[in-house]
């Protein structure tokens, strides 16, 4: 069963609000301000995030959508230090780590000129199909093998902080492609990982959880959402596996793409923000719940995803095609969020 809404009306959100739970909201409208590109602040970092973003065919949208980050980071003088690839990478068929989307869709799509970062990248269900007998993930992680692109997966789960230097950021990227709920690991072209593989990753997490930290945020990234208000709806089977998790660790963040909309959902005493970012390129998906039922935000639009980070605050923001900032909030430490618009 969902747990309940912390807001389930996204009207209270233009009150200012105040709750004993240990994630506490506030939502209060700071006015026009929130809606522009931020200015690049002195000691504040920046991560661009997007999934669902490789899509077949003429890739009209994702053009679209990688012409407004490109927009975006040049009008706010950003000095992006991260991207975050949130899986199903390539739609259609890829081949191998000579195909030419690899400098298409990725390299000149997001242009290290621009973009002169890692791009973390976890594997969606997109990326768990059979290109010519092999595996797709599988050639994602030989590209990133071969060392001479910014495309970063050096596994299907693993660690990194951000920044760089003087991080204030851990994230942990995981591969939420585990098996369906009759155990079973193929359903038409899409394949899982096997329980084993499955029960593997969650002891690998529960031991990365158990580390002392590091950084003052926390959050956990994969492709597929633990609750969503779109089609695909919450994931009774990841739920069971990682949302304890996210409670006892006080994770700050769970980043996910898989539906394709910008979702952000927080829940009454949850410390996690559940922050989606699915549409960076592929078809758009209507919503199944709309924000006024379990928000405070959640919107079928085609777009991308910024966190800006310094040790006192993330504030992250949903951006859509055109480049406009359609919804801003911030966490501290504490997990306190408090909404700008
Ligand atoms: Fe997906």
């Amino acid at each position: 069963m969902s747990p309940t809404p912390l807001v389930s009306r996204r009207l209270f959100l233009r009150q200012t609000l105040a709750f004993s739970a240990a994630s506490a909201l506030t939502g209060a409208l700071t006015g026009c301000d929130s809606l522009k590109i931020p200015v690049a602040g002195t000691d504040a970092s920046h991560m661009l995030m997007l999934g669902d973003w490789g899509a077949d065919g003429a890739h009209t949208d994702q053009n679209r959508v990688a012409a407004a980050m490109q927009a975006y980071v040049k009008s706010g003088n950003l000095n992006t230090q991260a991207l975050m690839m949130l899986g199903d990478s390539f739609y259609g068929t890829l081949g191998s780590v000579n195909s030419p989307r690899w400098s298409e869709q990725f390299e000149q799509m997001y242009p290290s000129a621009v973009f002169n970062c890692p791009a973390y990248s976890i594997p969606g269900n997109h990326d768990y199909i059979y290109d010519d007998q092999a595996l797709r993930f599988n050639v994602e992680l030989a590209y990133a093998a071969i060392g001479k692109s910014r495309w970063t997966m050096p596994s299907r789960f693993y660690r990194y902080t951000f920044p760089v230097v003087n991080p204030v950021l851990t994230v942990i990227a995981l591969d939420s492609n585990i098996p369906y709920a009759d155990g079973s690991t193929q359903s038409g072209a899409f394949t899982t990982m096997s329980d084993a593989q499955r029960k593997a990753q969650l002891a690998w997490l529960t031991e990365e959880l158990a580390k002392p930290l590091t950084t003052p945020f926390l959050a956990l990234a994969g492709h597929h959402p633990l609750y969503s208000d779109g089609p695909h709806g919450d994931n009774a089977r990841l739920i069971q596996d990682w949302d304890a998790l996210l409670r006892k660790y006080n994770v700050h963040l769970y980043l996910a793409g898989h539906d394709h909309d910008l979702q952000h959902l927080e829940f009454e005493g949850h410390p996690t923000s559940f922050f989606c970012s699915g549409s960076g390129g592929a078809g758009l998906y209507a919503l199944t719940k709309q924000e006024t039922e379990r928000g405070p935000y959640a919107q079928e639009t085609f777009g991308f995803s910024h966190l800006e980070a310094t040790a006192k605050l993330l504030t992250l923001r949903h951006v859509d095609s055109t480049g406009t900032v359609v919804h801003a909030f911030t966490k501290s430490p504490e997990n306190k969020v408090e909404i700008l618009t």
